[in-house]
């Protein structure tokens, strides 16, 4: 008879499990392909959730149904899988993703299963797998709950999309502009940590669903509004303008309510750490870290602080002038700027790239915390440098400003 463990599968599900899994990795894209097929075709409303042109792209597609069979190799011992639950846990929570969610994504995973394998996928291996996501699926919708208490906990915490109202709107560059939101109800709202962000909802005029995005907060907390600070995506010969940022620059102005959700996200600024903070930026990878420079210099201002941002040029620069008043009173802060195509009449510290002897040369000590946030490329760069350096994982923090991807490799 086969014995039960304490997740409760038995041991044959377990074995099946664990066996399958290399197969359905190697059918993964078509699986996931036919899963977000059937699935929308019957749930067209999770459209409003799922970003669509990630959907295009097949930049997201893959990550969702290969974390669920990465858990499974971990069936025997979910506790394993904890970090991870948590870190997409803290972006569905901004997304509002709900326990009731669980169950479609199950059916529609299961059935893209089926229709790839055909009769490979034996009803021992379909019960198998049921009941595997059945289980992962509880470890994410516990570890969801605990994060929808704790924001609904917190002073002026809510769940859900609120109205926010724009009431100033700053051109930071020529392609970065400046949102300050505050609660349209104007009642309290929360605080978070120097580096989380928020997700917008955008109910653009004729759109048929929702687009949902996230934006960093891009100012220390506890001012009395928040703010982000967006990249304009034009168009290209290649590809279409950018549909949130578009809408946000060019239809939302002073006065517009904007509906975002709570401030969410596991990349934020260690607090109790004393030794020096580099700050390393690309483009508009600036919000999270500006979060943070602004924290910094009011709660610790005797720390040793070096803020290094790469762009492409002076009129791309966003926030210049803040980051030198900053340097300019506070000793502490140096600060580095470094263009890869300058023109007359910038100023900057270096031209092209960040590269290991430019950052050996200005960094003080690699035995600091240093966080960073950019383009892919910038970031799988930046982390190749510092590993060189020998800076160790642990002080190395980043925030990817689209689906999760390895940059370590
Ligand atoms: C945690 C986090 C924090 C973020 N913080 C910020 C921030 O502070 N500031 C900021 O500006 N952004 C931030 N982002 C990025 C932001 O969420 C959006 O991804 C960004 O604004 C682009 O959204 P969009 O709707 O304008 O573009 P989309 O319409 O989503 O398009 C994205 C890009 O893909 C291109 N594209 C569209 N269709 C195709 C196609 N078929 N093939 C190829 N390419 C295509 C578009 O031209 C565009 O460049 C953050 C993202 C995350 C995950
Ligand atoms: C056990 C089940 C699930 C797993 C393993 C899982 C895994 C993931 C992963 C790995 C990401 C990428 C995170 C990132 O980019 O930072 C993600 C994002 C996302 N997940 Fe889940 N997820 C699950 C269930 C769900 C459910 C039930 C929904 C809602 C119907 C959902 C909706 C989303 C959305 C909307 C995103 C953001 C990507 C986008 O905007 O398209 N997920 N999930």
């Amino acid at each position: 008879m086969a014995t039960e463990t304490a997740i409760g599968l038995d041991q044959k599900t377990m074995d099946i499990i664990k066996a399958t899994v290399p197969v359905l990795k190697e059918h993964g894209t078509a699986i996931t392909t036919r899963f977000y097929q059937l699935m929308f075709k019957d749930h067209p409303e999770l459209k409003n959730i799922f970003n669509q042109v990630n959907q295009r792209k097949g930049d997201q597609p893959k990550a969702l149904a290969n974390t669920v069979y990465a858990a499974a190799v971990h069936i025997e011992n979910l506790e394993a899988i904890l970090p991870v639950v948590k870190q997409i846990s803290e972006k569905h929570r901004s997304l509002n993703i709900k326990p009731e969610h669980y169950p479609i994504v199950g059916k529609y995973l299961l059935m893209g299963i089926k229709d790839v394998l055909g009769d490979a996928a034996t009803d021992d291996i379909m019960n198998a797998w049921a009941k595997a996501y059945g289980v992962i699926a509880d470890v994410f919708i516990s570890v969801e709950k605990e994060k929808y208490d704790e924001v609904e906990k917190n002073t002026g915490g809510w769940i859900d999309f609120r109205d926010f109202k724009i009431v100033k709107k700053v051109e930071e560059s020529d392609v970065i502009t400046s949102f300050y939101l505050v609660p349209a109800d104007g009642k309290a709202f929360p605080t978070y940590e120097a580096g989380q962000y928020i997700t917008v909802k955008a109910e653009i005029p004729g759109e048929t669903y929702d687009h949902l995005r996230q934006y960093s907060l891009s100012c220390a907390p506890g001012e009395d509004y928040y703010r982000i600070s967006v990249k304009r995506e034009d168009a290209t010969q290649d590809h279409p303008k950018g549909i949130v940022s578009s809408f946000l620059h060019h239809h939302l102005h002073e006065g517009s309510i904007l509906p975002i959700s709570a401030p969410s996200g596991d990349f934020y600024l260690a607090q109790n750490d004393e030794r020096p903070l580099v700050l390393i930026s690309g483009g508009v990878g600036l919000t999270p870290l500006m979060s943070m420079l602004e924290t910094v210099v009011k709660d610790h201002p005797e720390r040793e602080v070096i803020y290094i941002h790469a762009t492409r040029s002076g009129k791309f620069h966003a926030m210049k002038d803040r980051v030198e008043q900053i340097a300019s009173v506070n000793n502490n802060v140096t600060r580095f700027t470094v263009y890869d195509s300058p023109v007359e009449g910038d100023q900057y510290d270096r031209e092209g790239h960040i590269n290991q002897e430019w950052l050996s040369s200005i960094l003080p000590t690699i035995d600091a915390a240093f966080y960073f946030c950019g383009p892919k490329g910038f970031m799988r760069a930046a982390y190749q440098h510092l590993k060189k350096l020998n800076v160790s994982d642990e002080d190395l923090h980043f925030e990817i400003f689209g689906p999760s991807e390895d940059i370590t490799q």
